[in-house]
């Protein structure tokens, strides 16, 4: 039986590259089939008999990739085991027969969006400092941050491992003595945003990680999970791609948002909005 697929489909597949990607190492002549090199983009493999190389090198997963995102639920170590014998993320993983591993961490204490995947090299660049992938956090803070404390934050804060750098910050609401916050960061050190919180004396009471990268927690409940659609996986391909061709050129990617910042009012907090994405298999 013939199983045709399209060049770009097959190597997007394999892994870190994306479909636009694995379209310009063909149009770039840096893919070969069957020993030939092809630049012409609507030519059909069969990746059972055909024998695909990319920059000279066979290419190897014949694995399918798997994504999913995990609401983990606060007082779960977001390993996948525990010495010590607390519950970890693996224990909400039930069915799910790929081994897969988290993508960085959260604090036993703190909740919500992981990653998880078998995809080692996407992972290593989601996690790589020098990518930049925005993670933001709504967190629940002790009182209420001044404009001039906002501004600190965003600038960046001393912490005893070095000056962070610039975040952004929007107020969501206040709750009595409290108030909640979403701020986003682009680093991940160690309980990053509980010390900065701490340094701008607000310290942390609770904290959800909503979104990451192109990936939003929606509204799945603590200890549920969900596979991620195709268009998600292959969004997070790109932007991994956009950062490594813009640190190759030397350019630095974008640290602030590009929209103004408001300060005046409370905003509604994201994770109210409706999730409508069907549940499928990624590959
Ligand atoms: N920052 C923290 O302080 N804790 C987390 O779990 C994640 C980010």
């Amino acid at each position: 039986m013939k199983m045709e697929v399209r060049l770009q489909k097959l190597i997007a597949g394999t892994g870190l590259s994306s479909r636009r990607k694995a379209e310009m190492l063909i149009v770039s002549g840096r893919v070969s089939v069957n020993g030939r090199i092809i630049t012409e983009l609507g030519t059909k493999v069969d990746p059972t008999r055909d024998h695909v190389k990319v920059d000279g090198k066979h290419l190897t997963s014949a694995q399918p990739f798997v994504y999913l995102i995990l609401n983990k639920p606060k007082n779960v170590m977001s390993t996948l085991d525990d010495p010590g014998g607390r519950t970890t993320v693996k224990d909400f993983l039930r069915g799910v027969s790929v081994r897969v591993f988290p993508v960085g961490r959260l604090d036993f204490d703190s909740e919500g969006l992981m990653l998880l995947t078998n995809n080692g090299e996407l992972a290593q660049a989601l996690l790589h400092p020098r990518y930049h992938v925005p993670k933001t956090y709504l967190i629940k803070v002790k009182g209420a941050l001044s404009n001039e404390e906002i501004s600190r934050l965003e600038r960046g804060v001393k912490l005893e491992d070095g000056m962070t750098s610039p975040s952004h910050v929007k107020k969501v609401r206040k709750v009595e003595a409290n108030s909640w916050l979403e701020i986003t960061i682009r680093e991940g050190r160690k309980h990053q945003v509980k010390r900065m919180l701490d340094a701008v004396g607000h310290p942390v009471l609770k904290l959800i990680r909503i979104r990451m990268g192109p990936l939003s927690l929606g509204n799945l409940e603590p200890g549920e999970f969900r596979f991620l659609m195709d268009r998600e996986a292959n969004a997070l391909r790109e932007l991994i791609d956009e950062r490594m061709t813009s640190v190759e050129r030397g350019e630095e990617p974008a640290t602030r948002p590009k929209r103004p910042i408001r300060r005046e009012g409370w905003a509604k907090p994201e994770r109210s909005k409706k999730f409508s994405g069907k549940k499928v298999k990624a590959t």
